[in-house]
């Protein structure tokens, strides 16, 4: 069981990246299973549905969220409908969406579960408990248990990757749209990432135009950020492979395409 993983797309490069790269990467690695964070893909601030539909058609089979989940009003038109969106697992019991789903790659099923961090974040219920839970639930299913783990901290990440370790097959992060160098399969057989990275400007601050982001470092000034439109571009990714059998990770390797890093067919 291959699972291509594209981190956090940022605005319409994000989305052209993807465009490009996506049936590339495909071709190239042969994934049963496509997961791509969404939380930034409409100008850096959530989803919408022609957006969704476009990630779905270029090739994703699951979007994955974060704390940008709710920042464009559209996703309240279809997140009731959207079978093939996962928003972050740890919101109040009340919030639309849902925080795991099972998405079928091939003859199996993988649970894809999404959850936010609470370190240097917005208040939300406890991740630990609950994703332990629906993975327990998810492994009477499918040996097959992706976590997108959306956190600052690297040391929340690397807790939740302990924590999960011999439960999910790979807990990946995101959030802090810079690639880490940490992928490594944990001692119990849980493929571990601190980040992926993300998929957007290049030449940009991590993916908002670098005028506006020191205007505010160096002024303290408020400053609206916003996506650039033009310019180099960067896609991050992880490729997992897992045992057909137990569910557990045999690699995981960093995906990163720039233009210090070219794309090698
Ligand atoms: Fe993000
Ligand atoms: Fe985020």
């Amino acid at each position: 069981m291959k699972i291509l993983f594209i981190g956090d797309v940022v605005g319409s490069p994000g989305r052209e990246m993807i465009d490009e790269f996506l049936p590339q990467l495909k071709q190239k690695h042969q994934p049963d299973l496509v997961i791509v964070n969404g939380e930034n893909a409409a100008s850096g601030r959530g989803i919408t549905k022609k957006i969704y539909d476009q990630l779905l058609s270029a090739g994703a089979d699951v979007i994955t969220m974060g704390n940008h989940t709710w920042d464009n009003r559209d996703l309240f038109n279809f997140i009731d409908h959207a079978n093939q969106l996962v928003r972050p697992i740890n919101y109040p019991k009340a919030t639309p969406g849902k925080g795991i789903r099972f998405i079928q790659a091939g003859s199996a099923e993988v649970a894809v579960v999404n959850a936010l961090g609470r370190t240097f974040m917005n208040p939300v219920d406890d991740p630990f408990p609950l994703l332990k839970q629906a993975i327990n639930e998810a492994r009477r299913q499918t040996p097959f248990v992706f976590v997108d783990f959306h956190a600052e901290a690297t040391s929340e990440k690397q807790a939740a990757g302990w924590y999960l370790d011999g439960k999910a097959s790979a807990v990946v992060g995101t959030h802090t749209h810079v690639q880490t160098s940490d992928n490594r399969i944990l001692p119990k057989g849980t493929a571990y990432l601190s980040d992926v990275g993300m998929t957007g400007p290049y030449d940009a601050i991590l993916g908002m135009e670098k005028e506006a982001v020191l205007k505010r470092f160096t002024t303290a000034l408020p400053a609206r950020f916003e996506v650039p439109k033009d310019g180099r571009k960067i896609l991050s990714a992880c490729l997992i492979e897992l045992d057909r059998k137990s569910g557990m990770a045999k690699s995981i390797d960093r995906i990163l395409i720039n233009e210090d890093h070219p794309f090698e067919v």
